[in-house]
């Protein structure tokens, strides 16, 4: 397995009092393999990927437990230069906002060229050679004339690809991408989509999709978690969970996705908010929000129960919520 998060814990100390993030993540990546992490906003999706990044903010975040296995190797215990090599060109992270994340008073091809000069020593000439080859394979038009060209002279999709462009030059084998395409607009976003899965499936990379927008991981994912309150909920391969959720929460948001054929009906919404992470409700965290809630559920915390292989569900009533589709 390339990447392998296990019991993963991270807490903020906080004025208020401890927010516990993360509470016991486990999720694996092969090679070649997307993963779609799903969840409403403050669900830990970020925090668990940045301890994975090793990019999270220490202090105020501490990882209080677990591992994170990457190429067999535990990050958590590697030394800081090392970790800083395997950040570096080992993995690498797209974000939602590529202007606050390039450098606005550094061209692109600097931006671009720096990746081959430090990393892997090459002349000016020659990396910028290759700033062009990656700005091409990214489909920025005109390439050769643009590579002089700032951040903030492009638009929004096009920086876009910028970072997608920064993010493959090493050939990482592990792509994090937090919501890459949450602030385009929509056809942008597909394009690029489907130009990050491309190239995904090209380099053979693993590649991990954070988003709150199930519409768009249906064609490039190949498996999903779905994260409330710091847990997964639910793991599943991809076509399963469209078919038949096996926990209440991934339903509800299964539910709130405009779609074609229901245009003009009303979109449903998950009642009330997710939790306040300094006062997570006992039991099941989703238990006040949910439409299937039993006495059990506001004592006894569902273990990830077992559905089918690749299927596990943290609801005791799995069953019922398969079934009562
Ligand atoms: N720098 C921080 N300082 C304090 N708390 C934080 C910080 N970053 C994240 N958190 C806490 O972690 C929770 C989960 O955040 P995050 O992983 O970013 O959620 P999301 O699922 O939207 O990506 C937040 O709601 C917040 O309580
Ligand atoms: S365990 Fe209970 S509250 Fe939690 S999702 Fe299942 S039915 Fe709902
Ligand atoms: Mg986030």
């Amino acid at each position: 397995m390339l990447l392998e998060v296990r019991d993963l814990h991270v807490e903020f100390h906080t004025r208020e009092g401890v927010a516990k993030a993360v509470n016991g993540v486990n999720y694996s990546v092969a090679e070649g393999e997307t993963l779609a992490v799903l969840g409403e906003s403050g669900s830990g999706k970020s925090v668990t990927a940045q301890a994975v990044m090793g990019i999270l903010d220490m202090p105020p975040g501490k990882i209080s437990g677990g591992e994170i296995l990457f190429k067999d190797r535990d990050l958590l215990k590697l030394k800081p230069e090392e970790r800083r090599r395997v950040r570096g060109q080992e993995m690498a992270m797209i974000f939602q906002d590529a202007l606050s994340s390039l450098n606005p008073v550094m061209t692109v091809g600097e931006q671009l060229g720096e990746m081959f000069t430090v990393h892997r020593g090459m002349s000016r000439k020659d990396a910028r050679t290759r700033s062009v080859e990656l700005m091409d394979r990214v489909r920025i038009p005109a390439a050769k004339e643009r590579v002089g060209n700032y951040p903030h002279q492009f638009s929004g999709g096009m920086r876009q690809r910028i970072m997608i462009a920064m993010a493959m030059a090493l050939e990482p084998s592990l792509i994090i991408a937090d919501e890459p395409t949450t602030a385009l607009d929509v056809t942008v976003q597909a394009q690029v989509m489907d130009l990050l899965a491309e190239l995904q499936r090209e380099l053979n990379m693993g590649l991990i999709l954070i988003t709150h927008d199930l519409g768009v991981v249906a064609d490039v994912a190949d498996k999903i978690a779905v994260m409330y309150a710091g847990r997964i909920v639910e793991t599943s391969p991809v076509h399963d969970i469209y078919q038949a959720p096996a926990h209440p929460y991934t339903k509800g948001l299964l539910r709130s996705i405009p779609r074609l054929d229901r245009k003009g009906r009303e979109l449903y919404a998950i009642r009330g908010l997710p939790p306040n992470l300094l006062h997570i409700p006992p039991g099941c965290a989703f238990h006040p929000r949910c439409p299937m809630a039993q006495d059990v559920c506001r004592t006894d915390v569902p273990p990830l129960y077992r559905v089918s292989d690749g299927r596990r569900s943290a609801c005791h009533f799995w069953k019922e919520t398969l079934d009562a589709r």
